[in-house]
């Protein structure tokens, strides 16, 4: 076999491997993003994201829809604006004191933050 042949056959090999793998990486993501939300999100935001949590109408402020972040943003998912509101690094002077600020909060792991925006992310329509 020439060495080129040798080659082409080991890309192929890594092209096979490697695609599969990142695709189940990024499922691993957004299953941990899931969780995330799961533990700190549904009680206002709701399980599917709609704002319909069981704390929702306790609340002076409804929590919002957080499936239609991108449709309010020109289809773009604005996953840097999220971030920032969630650890709260760019909050407006009124917005709702209800939610907390999630920075270090997020049982502890600031790498959790990802993952959970990356969840987001899954949910819009
Ligand atoms: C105690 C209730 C509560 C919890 C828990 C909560 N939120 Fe919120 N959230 C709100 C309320 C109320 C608003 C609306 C705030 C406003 O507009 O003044 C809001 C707004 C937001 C927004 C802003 C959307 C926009 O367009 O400006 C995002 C993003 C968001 N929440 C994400 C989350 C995520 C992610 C979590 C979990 C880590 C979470 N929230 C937990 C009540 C909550």
């Amino acid at each position: 076999m020439g060495n080129n042949a040798m080659r082409a056959g080991l890309t192929g090999w890594i092209t096979a491997l490697g695609l599969p793998l990142l695709v189940v990486a990024c499922g691993i993501n957004v299953a941990q993003g899931r969780g995330v939300y799961e533990r700190n999100c549904v009680q206002c935001h709701g399980d599917t994201g709609l704002g319909d949590g069981p704390f929702a109408d306790k609340l002076l402020k409804p929590p919002t829809d957080l499936t239609v972040l991108a449709r309010n943003n020109g289809g773009t998912f604005p996953a840097m604006y999220v971030t920032e509101i969630i650890d709260g690094h760019s909050r407006s002077e009124d917005f709702s004191g209800a939610m907390p600020e999630f920075g270090p909060g997020l049982g502890g792991e600031e790498l959790q933050l990802g993952p959970l925006v990356d969840y987001l992310e899954t949910l819009q329509r």
